[in-house]
């Protein structure tokens, strides 16, 4: 979709995205505030009429735009969308759905980012500040799960000194943009801590597969802090019409496994990035454009 579609797209989702007053007060709510969770989940959302699941991003054949236009609603109470060359050619709206080449490629050694905990883009200067999640469809066998890990929920586990430790110690976030495959590892010298911000009330960006230690220590304390977001992510068995909003600047999150039957039936997801930095991006970057290559420091 060119940019002035997209635009005529996002003006009629302010106008007439389908939130309720209520729903608008609750984002809004969350924006402003956040909360303890790291997420708000919004349910029975109108999505309008979802075809058939497609096998490919060619042949999704969606007439209906009332789940874009009610997630672009709610992407603009958060922020600005945005979107990265390398996901889906820089569309503002992202489609998830099983592929058949990926399902046979699981049975081989391949591994999906989605399983473990993760922030998204934490190697990227151009981070989303929030993950807008509209579930069109849900997997048959439900067996699908989200969970969401929040750093208030964690910092209750760590001792002290770990915080200091999480705030202060440099690892290398590796970044997984390269042309040619996916789940590359490379190194483009992206040293930063896990916890950021006012270290009251921090931030939390981690990645562990993405993740390079400076010493046995802080790969021992890596993996313990991996073990701690663990026990603290909360499981949510995404439905259609749910509309989850994770914030991505307090939280990790990860998928669970599940089957593809590729008969129409399976999972989709919509997905949006928001920013809430748009006019520093502008101002760093020299650019308007909400479409980014890999932007490794600001
Ligand atoms: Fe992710």
């Amino acid at each position: 979709m060119d940019q002035a579609r997209m635009n005529d797209l996002i003006t009629a989702s302010i106008n007439l995205g389908g939130l309720s007053q209520d729903d608008i007060a609750r984002i809004i709510q969350f924006r402003v505030f956040g909360n303890r969770r790291g997420f708000l989940l919004l349910e029975n959302m109108p999505i309008g009429a979802v075809p058939d699941t497609p096998l490919s991003r060619d042949s999704i054949n969606k007439k209906d735009v009332r789940s874009e236009m009610l997630l672009l609603q709610a992407t603009a109470l958060l922020g600005d969308p945005i979107g990265y060359i390398q996901e889906s050619e820089g569309s503002l709206i992202n489609n998830f759905f099983p592929h058949p080449s990926q399902a046979r490629k699981m049975s081989s050694d391949s591994f999906d980012t989605e399983l473990d905990l993760h922030t998204e883009n934490a190697f990227h200067a151009v981070q989303p500040d929030y993950l807008v999640l509209l579930c069109l469809r849900q997997d048959p066998g439900e067996e699908a799960v989200t969970y969401v890990a929040s750093i208030d929920n964690i910092l209750d586990k760590l001792e002290p000194a770990d915080i200091h430790y999480f705030a202060h110690e440099q690892y290398n976030f590796l970044s997984d943009y390269c042309k040619r495959e996916k789940n590359c590892r490379i190194d483009i010298n992206k040293r930063q801590p896990v916890l950021y911000g006012d270290i009251a009330a921090p931030y939390f960006r981690f990645d562990p597969y993405f993740m390079v230690a400076s010493s046995h220590q802080a790969q021992t304390k890596l993996a313990m802090l991996r073990d701690l977001a663990w026990q603290a992510a909360e499981p949510l068995r995404l439905r259609a019409g749910n509309l989850l909003i994770i914030d991505n600047r307090k939280t990790a999150h990860a998928r669970s496994a599940f089957s593809a039957r590729f008969d129409g039936t399976d999972r989709w997801i919509q997905r949006t990035f928001a920013v809430c930095n748009r006019r520093f991006l502008v101002e760093k970057l020299g650019t308007r454009s909400q479409v980014f290559e890999l932007v490794a420091n600001l």
